[in-house]
């Protein structure tokens, strides 16, 4: 199949295809996730807090990012590669937003995307400019948890809601393809997905959007606390804990490693061996 490009995404809200992403921090996992189908991986800055037991996506940074990001590319996935630009990475300047971008590119990325709406238009329009495909992320914006007073519903009174849409129609006119839309009431993230060209991906924002995107962790049951409006389809924990309760008793108890999972020299060459130490050492026992 042939790979996705950030021009299917668009083709795909023009035929009324919905758009499916995941997140992924690793290069298993982005095999995984991409057998499966999806049409975009997302290198979420949520490995913060998903993977390395962070509070918030604001305590990693360029580092982080391109350390996961390299891993996920090495899985060369068919799914658009998008990585997250981090807290700090390019609120400063367009100029270093623009450096930080081109990292995320040269890493393997073949978008990035960046939280904020009108606020962060120069920004946006300086590296689609400079051949960088941006996908927008408004609603609730988890870099600013601090300044919102958490991770809250989005767009419940009329004026917020006016301001999300603003957001979306800014950051489509300064060029970006698509916008992640996380936590709005649906009606607003409705009313984007009508107003605007480029695709509405969706996390917790209800059904009237182009495609949806969920954390893995969240979807497989690896999550500590899933949001109410993620779904699990499996129960990761559980498989993984029974799995390693099963070994840690096999271990105990002399179940593991049975034949065949460990090569014998064979009787001549152990006596031989025995031999040759009682020679060395003398017949020195530890038990
Ligand atoms: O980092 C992330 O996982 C995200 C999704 C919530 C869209 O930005």
């Amino acid at each position: 199949m042939a790979k996705v490009t950030v021009q299917d995404f668009i083709k795909k809200k023009s035929r009324g295809e919905k758009i499916v992403m995941v997140t992924a921090y690793d290069y298993p996992t982005a095999k995984i996730v991409d057998e499966a189908g999806v049409d975009g991986i997302l290198v979420g800055d949520s490995v913060a807090m998903v993977v390395l037991g962070l509070d918030s996506t604001t305590r990693i940074g360029m580092a982080t990012i391109l350390h996961h990001l390299r891993a996920v590319a090495r899985a060369r996935p068919r799914a658009l590669l998008v990585a997250d630009m981090p807290f700090g990475s390019y609120e400063i300047s367009a100029e270093e937003a623009l450096r930080n971008a081109v990292k995320l590119i040269r890493a393997g990325a073949e978008a990035v995307k960046l939280e904020g709406g009108v606020e962060i238009f120069n920004i946006v329009e300086k590296l689609v400019k400079a051949g960088i495909p941006v996908m927008g992320h408004i609603g609730l914006n988890p870099q600013r948890a601090l300044v919102l007073g958490g991770y809250k519903l989005m767009g419940k009174k009329v004026e917020q809601a006016l301001k999300i849409i603003e957001d979306a129609k800014a950051l489509e006119e300064a060029g970006a393809f698509a916008i992640v839309i996380e936590h709005t009431v649906a009606e607003v993230a409705a009313e984007v997905t009508k107003r605007l060209k480029i695709p509405t991906i969706c996390i917790g924002s209800g059904p009237h959007c182009d495609g949806q995107i969920l954390v893995l962790h969240d979807i497989v049951g690896l999550s500590e606390q899933v949001p109410y409006f993620a779904k699990v389809y499996a129960d990761l924990r559980t498989a993984v804990r029974k799995a390693v309760e099963a070994f840690v008793n096999d271990v105990r108890s002399g179940r593991f490693p049975e034949e065949g999972r460990y090569r014998s020299a064979g009787e001549k060459f152990a006596e031989e061996l025995r031999a040759l130490l009682r020679e060395r050492y003398g017949d020195t026992r530890t038990r």
